[in-house]
């Protein structure tokens, strides 16, 4: 049996329909929830439903009993993930759990001194966990969603004709959230994972000023690149009404992007797909293209 944690998320939601069209069968995939009414559609296909939360250590313990492999989605909740994440390490090796595979973070700056160490802190953490646990662990070091890029570029890019962003030239190799999912379903069907870290990020990394000029080919409108300094940022955005969490959120990952800490390419995800990830141009043209949209 394969349990899926974060199943009603996106990731785990993604990852097991691509389980099931690589034909596991929905009865030997189990999706952890919080809460079964947001898991009608997994129910729906077949998928045996546990009810269990990473606050709730004993509702981990039952819900992993009998499971072989668990696929641990990372939790959301940055400010309670290191307790949670405790959690379900101790809870799988009490129910002993035969595999553990991890979507973790990557960054070339690891340490204290990066602006995404509030995110990459618990990850780490529950790395030394997992290796010091004795259980098979699959290690996924994730990049940045690119799926998050328009959340960046804010609503009202095409209309201003401006990205705003203390990201300078840096670049990120970001990949489509479903392309790791999809990826993170061959792993788990795949033997001899055990002890392998993944490093899961584009063949090309790319900046904010690319994406200006790619958005200008796609929309047939100009689109400039202004990068502010770290606090200019700030006092812009919360003079439009942004609250804080989210200014600190982008102003983190565009500062850390800024200092070439998101500057990672290579070829794992690229081998366990069978092609190559979707570039960032191809997806704004999905997201931007007037003849699309
Ligand atoms: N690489 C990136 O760019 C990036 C960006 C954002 C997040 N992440 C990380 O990747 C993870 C998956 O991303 P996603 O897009 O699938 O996020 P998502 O759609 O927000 O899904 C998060 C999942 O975690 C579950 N969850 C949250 N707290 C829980 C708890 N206490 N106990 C049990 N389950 C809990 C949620 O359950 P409910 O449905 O009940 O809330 C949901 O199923 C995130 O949780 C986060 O750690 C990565």
């Amino acid at each position: 049996m394969i349990l899926v944690t974060g199943a009603t998320g996106q990731f785990g939601k993604s990852t097991i329909d691509f389980l099931l069209k690589k034909g596991i069968s929905s009865t030997n995939i189990i999706a952890l929830v919080r809460d079964e009414k947001k898991a009608a559609d997994l129910k729906d296909k077949g998928v045996v439903l546990r009810i269990g939360d990473y606050d709730n250590y004993t509702s981990l313990v039952n819900a992993f009993k009998g499971v072989e492999k668990l696929l641990f989605v990372s939790g959301s909740d940055i400010f309670k993930r290191l307790e949670q994440h405790q959690n379900v390490v101790n809870a799988a090796k009490e129910a002993r759990v035969q595999q553990i595979v991890y979507t973790s973070f990557q960054g070339k700056n690891e340490t204290e001194s990066s602006p995404l160490w509030l995110v990459t802190q618990s990850h780490l953490q529950t790395e030394t966990w997992l290796k010091e646990s004795r259980i098979d662990y699959t290690i996924l070091k994730n990049t940045l969603y690119l799926d998050f890029v328009p959340a960046f570029l804010g609503e009202k890019v095409l209309e201003t004709g401006v990205i705003y962003l203390p990201a300078g030239n840096g670049k990120v190799g970001a990949v489509l959230r479903s392309e790791m999912a999809e990826a993170t379903a061959n792993i788990l069907t795949s033997a001899n994972q055990a002890g392998k870290t993944y490093r899961f990020t584009s063949h090309e990394a790319f900046s904010y000023q690319e994406v200006a000029q790619h958005l200008s080919e796609i929309t047939g409108k100009t689109i400039n690149y202004i990068s502010p300094t770290a606090d200019e940022y700030a006092k812009t955005l919360t003079e439009f009404g942004v609250p804080a969490e989210f200014i600190g959120l982008f102003s983190s990952f565009a500062v850390a992007q800024a200092n070439g800490e998101l500057e990672m390419v290579g070829s794992d995800l690229e081998q366990l797909l069978g092609r190559k990830p979707t570039s960032v141009k191809t997806f704004l043209n999905q997201v931007y293209s007037p003849s699309i949209n």
